[in-house]
């Protein structure tokens, strides 16, 4: 059973998959500066920079990328703070198979400074998604959320910090409902099958 992420810096949620014990086979990385790298050495995960600053253009490091990916044969590819938008091509390539962790309640805020934009739009409530890829970006079908309230000191790092605690805590439960196949997806929303709870809320 493969399992290949995607990262482009920090890596806690590469840490994360990695803590709980999602069989994780390769990590990429398209940028060599990404600190994820050195979690997956660290563990002796073969890790890669294909920096996409060395292609020509978007298509070409996407087929350098899956060339990659697919070496590993993975059933799963999981994009844990990978930045790169996807083209269509690549996205089609791992239709089914590709999910990411996206920081607000989609479809909400997709794109980037999602908890800025969260308290300037003053909403109450924020977290983060994870999804399947589609080719429109952050607005594949969902496969849980995590819930958190908006204080009214908050500031966008403090939000972040809260939001991100939750991350890693449904980014690994996604994997591994994938994992034990019991993801449905009836036009475009997913299911999982045993009834589990796809909404996390934390008031903590
Ligand atoms: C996370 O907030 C994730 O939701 C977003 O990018 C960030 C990556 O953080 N897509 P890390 O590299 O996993 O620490």
């Amino acid at each position: 059973m493969s399992i290949v992420v995607l990262i482009s810096g920090r890596g806690s949620n590469l840490q994360a998959l990695l803590d709980a014990s999602i069989p994780v086979s390769a990590v990429f990385s398209n940028s060599a500066q990404a600190q994820g790298l050195a979690i997956a050495a660290r563990r002796g995960i073969p890790a890669f920079a294909v920096p996409h600053r060395d292609f020509a253009s978007r298509e070409d490091f996407e087929r350098k990328l899956a060339a990659e990916i697919d070496r590993y044969a993975p059933r799963l590819v999981v994009l844990a703070g990978f930045m790169r938008v996807l083209t269509a091509w690549f996205v089609h390539r791992y239709a089914g198979r590709l999910v990411n962790i996206h920081p607000s309640l989609l479809p909400c805020f997709p794109g980037l400074d999602t908890h800025a934009r969260a308290l300037a739009a003053g909403v109450k409530l924020h977290g983060c998604t994870v999804h399947f890829v589609t080719a429109d970006v952050d607005h594949g079908p969902i496969v849980v959320q995590a819930a958190i309230p908006v204080r009214a000191a908050d500031t966008a790092e403090q939000l972040a910090a809260r939001v991100l605690r939750q991350e890693h805590r449904v980014f690994p439960q996604a994997v591994k409902w994938f994992l034990e196949d019991r993801l449905v997806n009836h036009a475009g929303v997913i299911s999982v099958k045993g009834g589990d709870a796809q909404l996390v809320f934390d008031d903590s």
